[in-house]
């Protein structure tokens, strides 16, 4: 019999009640991996399909878009699409989509978890312990920073964003915010204060980032913005690596322009930095803000969604084009 299920190309291996769905579903062109196609796999695969689920290290440039002719839509399992030539799927007429919402809870609970590994020193107390060099209580080991009652400084209050500034309830923060839309966030409670990037650096213990990467995000924060934080003040990255430059960010913490800072992403994962790695003041995580089961099987749904709704012919939920 012949199979008319439409063709996907799937460019990683995804939770398995996503698999699922899409096995039954699909004729998966390539047998997805649990790592990054090279991109001549990538290209081919894309080539292959009538749809396709891409993930954030996959990066698609015009030529390839213009190369996948029979390809439909292109959902990045992801809500920041930079991966992704957009200018080039528009011109094509390729719909790409991503996958907002469903990560909001799980980005903004892990940049909690960054704020108070840093500030309380977390890991450098769990490799003491391990280390069994430990010799027992003591009223000067580790001390970190108390983050209750400071200020939380927030770039970028999107969804992610507010989700991060609802959370700092329970440590009664009060929260500045930078947005390069004032106008736009009327609807935000009104003791969420607005800041320019400059006062809100300059007043903010701890400073965290939830934009997305544009070419005009690119390096936002780089030695002269670093310089107008506190000593004393923390900065957290669970955006995009390239928000930051990571060189002048070492130089702010070897230099104790900053008192630490808490990574979720790299300008060039996955490589880092060499110097970061040496920093104890530092804690680094590997692009984990979304890695929940629940936030990846919701992640992979809204991208079938989006996918089932193109190959009807209808709308996508999440049209980014
Ligand atoms: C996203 O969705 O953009 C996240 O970085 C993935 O974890």
């Amino acid at each position: 019999m012949i199979d008319t299920r439409p063709t996907l190309y799937l460019s990683r291996l995804l939770p398995d009640p996503v698999m699922a769905i899409v096995r039954e579903r699909f004729q998966l062109v390539q047998e997805p991996l649990d790592v990054l196609p090279a991109p001549p796999a990538l290209r081919e695969g894309l080539c292959r399909a009538n749809a396709a689920i891409v993930t954030l290290g996959d990066l698609i440039d015009a030529e390839t878009i213009h190369a996948a002719t029979r390809l439909k839509i292109l959902a990045n399992y992801a809500v920041g699409y930079n991966n992704i030539d957009l200018a080039a799927a528009q011109v094509r007429g390729l719909i790409v989509t991503n996958t907002p919402d469903v990560l909001t809870d799980a980005t903004a609970d892990l940049t909690w978890a960054l704020i108070l590994a840093t500030a309380r020193r977390v890991v450098e107390g769990d490799a003491l312990v391990r280390s069994g060099q430990w010799t027992g209580w003591s009223p000067t080991q580790l001390m970190g920073a108390e983050v209750s009652g400071k200020i939380l400084g927030i770039i970028g209050m999107g969804r992610i964003g507010q989700a991060v500034a609802q959370r700092a309830v329970g440590f009664r923060m009060p929260v500045r915010y930078h947005t390069r839309q004032p106008n736009a966030a009327t609807s935000l409670p009104r003791e969420w204060e607005h800041r320019s990037l400059h006062d809100l650096l300059g007043e903010a213990d701890v400073v965290t980032i939830h934009l997305p990467l544009t070419p005009a995000t690119h390096h936002l924060i780089g030695a002269c913005e670093l310089a107008w934080m506190k000593p004393t003040a923390f900065i957290i990255n669970t955006a995009r690596g390239p928000i930051v430059d990571e060189g002048a960010l070492v130089n702010a913490l070897k230099t104790e322009i900053i008192a630490g800072a808490g990574l979720d992403v790299y300008e060039q994962e996955p490589t880092i930095h060499s110097a970061l790695a040496e920093l104890k003041q530092v804690v680094l995580l590997p692009h984990l803000g979304s890695a929940t089961l629940h936030a990846r099987v919701q992640m992979g749904l809204v991208c079938l969604k989006n996918i089932q709704a193109v190959l009807e012919g209808r709308l996508a939920p999440n049209q980014v084009t």
